[in-house]
């Protein structure tokens, strides 16, 4: 897959090349957990939780074709072969792809957008668990571009179901705004922000993980004529708590996993600026939790499941 790298962003791409990390950690997943008001629920069974939900929207059962859009490590895809059902999916990071191979999973190096027009009329299901976050960049919301590029998704995404499957589903998860960040904002060094304000965590997130988020109903108002939103549930909940796990398992990788903390040291003297983002954004400052936290959380987390329009 010659070139698609570059047509994604650096940050996202070295992201998730940081993020590997993770798995030497004991985290595989990169999204929200269900947890259906039981706090102690373990984290796994809480992962599982989340996947059969989105599959079950995408009504995945045996014989069924399923893509993952955004696979991380290819703990979704898992779950599709063990319905009985195919699936494959796109990652941008090399080490994703890898470690699904690894597991004996079809996976590609692909950016969405080079989604090839021999995948028309393909699928039954498409899932893309977080990974919308990460399509539009402050800099494309500057430029006008977030409504087009949310647009050009839910088109590209029409194509590729098969229009013969009644149940043929697109299901996302995704982080929306509910105090929104000026783009100009975002692209300004943390430390032009008194410490814990919205623009300082939101500059700080963005520095780490690369992306914007759309405000609650904009993917709705893109998609119009494409897909209709079918049903929509506040996983904001699940996401703190999920925050939360990751946090204390970064801790504890720190001080009891000598293998984390040495691929760690090799990421701080590789990319100093980028690695030291992500561990303020998962300790210290905290931004990566604090968008989920309190009542009146900055952010919301939406699940949505959408078919597509007459
Ligand atoms: C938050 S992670 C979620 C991973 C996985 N779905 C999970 O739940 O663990 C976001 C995923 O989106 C992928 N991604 C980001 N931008 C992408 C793009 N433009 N095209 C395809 N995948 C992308 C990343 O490589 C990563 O696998």
């Amino acid at each position: 897959m010659m070139g698609l790298q570059s047509r994604s962003p650096k940050t996202v791409v070295s992201c998730y090349d940081l993020l590997d990390l993770a798995v030497t950690g004991g985290i595989e997943d990169y999204t929200e957990g269900i947890y259906e008001g039981d706090i102690n629920r373990a984290y796994k069974g809480a992962q599982r939780a989340q996947g059969n939900y989105l599959l079950d929207e995408v009504r995945c059962c045996k014989g069924s074709y399923i893509l993952d859009i955004g696979c991380g490590n290819g703990t979704l895809l898992e779950l599709v072969r063990e319905r009985g059902a195919a699936g494959i999916g796109i990652t941008i990071s090399q080490a994703q792809v890898n470690r699904c191979k690894s597991k004996g999973l079809e996976v590609y190096l692909m950016n969405y957008k080079d989604i090839p027009a021999k995948w028309d009329n393909q699928f039954d299901g498409i899932i893309a668990n977080g990974s919308i976050e990460h399509f539009v960049q402050p800099q494309d919301v500057i430029a006008g571009r977030q409504d087009e590029i949310y647009r050009r998704l839910f088109e590209v995404c029409c194509s590729i179901l098969n229009p013969s499957s009644e149940s043929s589903r697109f299901a996302t998860t995704t982080i929306h705004f509910n105090r929104k960040s000026d783009p100009q904002d975002v692209l300004k060094s943390p430390f032009s922000f008194p410490r814990d304000s919205d623009q300082f965590h939101y500059s700080l997130l963005n520095k780490a993980f690369g992306g914007y988020y759309p405000v609650v109903g904009q993917l709705e108002r893109c998609a119009e004529d494409i897909f209709e939103l079918e049903k929509e549930v506040d996983g904001t909940i699940d996401y703190q708590l999920t925050s939360e796990h990751w946090l204390k398992q970064f801790r504890k990788a720190v001080f009891i996993n000598p293998a984390f903390t040495a691929r760690l040291i090799g990421k701080i003297i590789k990319r100093p600026y980028h690695t030291s983002a992500m561990i303020a954004c998962l300790s210290g400052p905290q931004s990566w939790a604090w968008q989920f936290r309190t009542d009146n959380a900055p952010t919301k987390l939406l699940r949505q499941t959408w078919r597509c329009s007459d």
